[in-house]
């Protein structure tokens, strides 16, 4: 016989946990919904082509992608993110814009798993598509702002930096490759690696031997072209207006190569471990052209689930909702008692359960004690000959009689009590 366990990278989210993931989507749909976003659901697998855009020299295209040939021959990948998804879905269906859409759902990167970094994680987030306005950069950034405020966080630091347009980019990149090139005997060998595929990511580098070089380097805000700098500076000034705390970030770069203009972060500073970047985002104006559709600006962000409920534990909030029934009943005449109660009381939106198998009275209240529910109601031999059910408030030590006809009314006034 074999046996199996989950793919280095996966997991399985069990009870309580589970909820907890379920609320954290539900409080960002809220947020999100509540600012005009709709709900886009894209497929977990697309044409290869479509993530190719995130930057042929990304680790994500070149190590992390999950590419396969279908047994259409063609070839297909799970999708790393969901930025490219919602670009191709903007050129496929061409809706109107402003295009605000929110999602939440797997995404797939072959990484080294370890505490903080899977091969299938969760994210949430939002794009828009067909708006220039600085204004929109500071709603977007603001909304994640507000969410993690709304689960309870306080230790989240929000860096922004602006990559400017194409050419400043492209300015900015061969001034880092001189830059770099000229010391190079100071640059580690990985660095001087991603110097040949990408200048702009050795500012991302994290080895120690590369940080001297990296604090000298030219800074992208004194190299951004005027409508660059007064789109970045009109940002900064509606996030001072919306009172959202921020730290300009030189270094900034991201790891996709589609961003333009705005980008930003957010790491939790209650987070230890190697991967504290909780969320992120920024524009992307020349994405939605890329994959066929017209020229249209585009700006979001996604934001890390399973990072941020890590971040959550260790700042000791949004813990896992309670989940449990209300009542359960224990029936030791049988079972079809409780079967006729459970199923009056689930259609009054009272939660109920109940055990199976005609188990002993004691082995029954066991299962109630375990179920966490707050009331048991009792059903003996003596109580259907009298038309009664016992109701036991749990850990009371007290316990009385309803008539079974009004058992919905007396469940549903212990359970005010209780709240
Ligand atoms: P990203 O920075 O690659 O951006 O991912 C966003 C967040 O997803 C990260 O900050 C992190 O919390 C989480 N994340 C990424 N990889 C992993 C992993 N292997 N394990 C656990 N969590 C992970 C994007 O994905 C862009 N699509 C964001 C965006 C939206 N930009 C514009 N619109």
């Amino acid at each position: 016989m074999s046996s199996f366990s989950t793919s280095p990278g996966t997991r399985d989210i069990l009870a309580p946990d589970a909820a907890r993931w379920r609320q954290f989507q539900e409080v960002f749909a809220s947020v999100v919904q509540d600012a005009g976003y709709q709900l886009i659901i894209p497929p977990m697998f697309e044409d290869l082509g479509v993530f190719l855009r995130l930057g042929e020299a990304t680790d994500v295209v070149t190590k992390e992608m999950y590419d396969f040939e279908d047994k259409g021959g063609r070839r297909i990948a799970l999708r790393p993110e969901q930025t490219a998804s919602v670009c191709r879905a903007f050129a496929e269906h061409r809706p109107t814009t402003p295009w605000k859409v929110w999602y939440s759902g797997p995404n797939f990167r072959y990484e080294k798993p370890q505490q903080g970094r899977y091969r299938q994680f969760d994210q949430v987030g939002i794009e828009v598509l067909g708006v220039d306005d600085p204004m929109l950069d500071a709603e977007v950034i603001a909304l994640a702002d507000t969410f993690y405020r709304r689960l309870g966080l306080k230790d989240v630091h929000l860096a922004v930096n602006s990559l400017g347009d194409d050419g400043d980019r492209e300015r900015y990149s061969t001034l880092l490759f001189e830059y770099f090139s000229a010391n190079l005997a100071q640059l580690s060998e990985e660095s001087k690696i991603t110097l040949t595929k990408n200048p702009l990511r050795v500012l991302d580098s994290k080895r120690r031997e590369d940080q001297a070089l990296i604090a000298g380097a030219p800074k992208i805000r004194d190299y951004l072209s005027p409508d660059a700098a007064q789109h970045f500076d009109s940002v900064l000034r509606a996030l001072d207006a919306l009172d959202v705390k921020y730290a300009i970030d030189d270094r900034l770069v991201r790891g996709l190569d589609y961003y333009r203009r705005t980008t930003f972060e957010f790491v939790s500073t209650a987070l230890t471990a190697a991967h504290t970047a909780i969320g992120g985002g920024g524009r992307y104006d020349g994405l939605v052209e890329q994959l066929g559709g017209p020229s249209t600006p585009g700006i979001g962000f996604a934001l890390g689930l399973d990072r941020t409920l890590l971040a959550c534990d260790a700042e000791g909030v949004f813990g896992a909702p309670n989940t449990n029934v209300s009542v359960f009943v224990v029936d030791t005449t049988g079972g079809l008692q409780a079967a006729e109660v459970c199923n009056l009381l689930r259609n009054n939106s009272i939660s109920a359960d109940r055990a199976f198998d005609n188990r002993s009275m004691k082995a029954q209240m066991k299962a109630a004690d375990r179920s966490g529910a707050s009331i048991a109601l009792i059903i003996g031999t003596d109580e259907v000959a009298a038309g009664h059910i016992i109701l036991r408030p749990m850990n009371s030590g007290e316990q009385y009689a309803v008539a079974r006809d009004q058992i919905v009314g007396a469940v549903q006034n212990e359970i005010t009590k209780r709240k």
